[in-house]
């Protein structure tokens, strides 16, 4: 479970966040929209505690992530836009590098090799140094090593950005899978008929404001495509 409670962050003038409270329970997929700049990938930099919110808590399977931070990550695994990894290793190196690195012990070769099946890679980029790889290829892994981490909360920031129309279905269906899990997802994406498509619940964010949130059965009825422009057009909102 992720608990964002009345949360805000500012960098000196610019309030990148202001006073957010959302809950994302276990099996809940939860997608973020919100122009350039909205706040989404402030609000996951907090949640993952590499950096202070300037008020309130963001707690992940209830454990406070300023408070203990070190035992907060144990319960998350987050993939970023630009997928960080170590370009000489090849994609089974850093695969294993990471998933060691997040506590996970005696992982056998048939374990690492599914989950890079899942998520969609290519068997002949197993053993290829990840340097060569193209951006949607090092999202694919970035995906397998959140998965290997088998955190309860997973944050996802732009995860489909660099995927290609096959591979994007493919992850939606991953994501699907892992809602069956009972994981808690948070997604931000630009594609309002992906978040659509998936999301149990969609937010939007304006100018550091959680602005308003559909439920499933509004987002049947709903235009989001509409309601969105609507809101990150109003001037007041933005200035708020
Ligand atoms: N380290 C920082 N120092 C100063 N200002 C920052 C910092 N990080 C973010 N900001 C500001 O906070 C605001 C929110 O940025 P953020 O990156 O959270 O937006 P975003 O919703 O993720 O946008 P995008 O869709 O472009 O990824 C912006 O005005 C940004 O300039
Ligand atoms: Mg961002």
């Amino acid at each position: 479970m992720l608990e964002i409670l009345e949360m805000s962050k500012h960098y000196g003038d610019v309030h990148a966040v202001n006073n957010l409270s959302l809950t994302i329970p276990p099996g809940e997929i939860f997608t973020m929209l919100g122009a350039n700049g909205a706040g989404k990938t402030t609000t996951l930099m907090v949640s993952l505690g590499f950096t202070e919110p300037t008020a309130g808590t963001v707690k992940i399977c209830g454990i406070d992530v300023t408070k203990d931070p070190l035992e907060a990550k144990k319960h998350v695994a987050y993939v970023s836009e630009n997928v960080m990894l170590y370009g000489n290793f090849t994609a089974r190196q850093n695969l294993e590098f990471f998933t060691k690195l997040g506590g996970r012990k005696n992982v056998s070769a048939a374990e690492y090799e599914n989950v890079m099946d899942r998520v969609g890679l290519q068997r002949d980029a197993f053993e290829r140094r990840v340097k060569g790889f193209s951006k949607g290829m090092r999202q694919k892994l970035g995906i397998a090593i959140a998965i290997m981490k088998d955190a309860e909360v997973i944050l996802l920031d732009e995860p489909t950005s660099g995927l290609d129309p096959k591979s994007g279905a493919e992850f939606l269906k991953l994501l699907e899978e892992l809602r069956e899990e009972k994981k808690a997802i948070w997604m931000t994406t630009h594609d309002i008929f992906r978040a659509k498509q998936i999301a149990d619940r969609v937010g939007i964010m304006v100018a550091g404001n959680l602005v308003k949130i559909f439920s499933r059965d509004e987002l049947k009825q709903a235009d989001l495509e509409s309601i969105y422009v609507e809101y990150v057009s109003q001037p007041e909102v933005q200035a708020a």
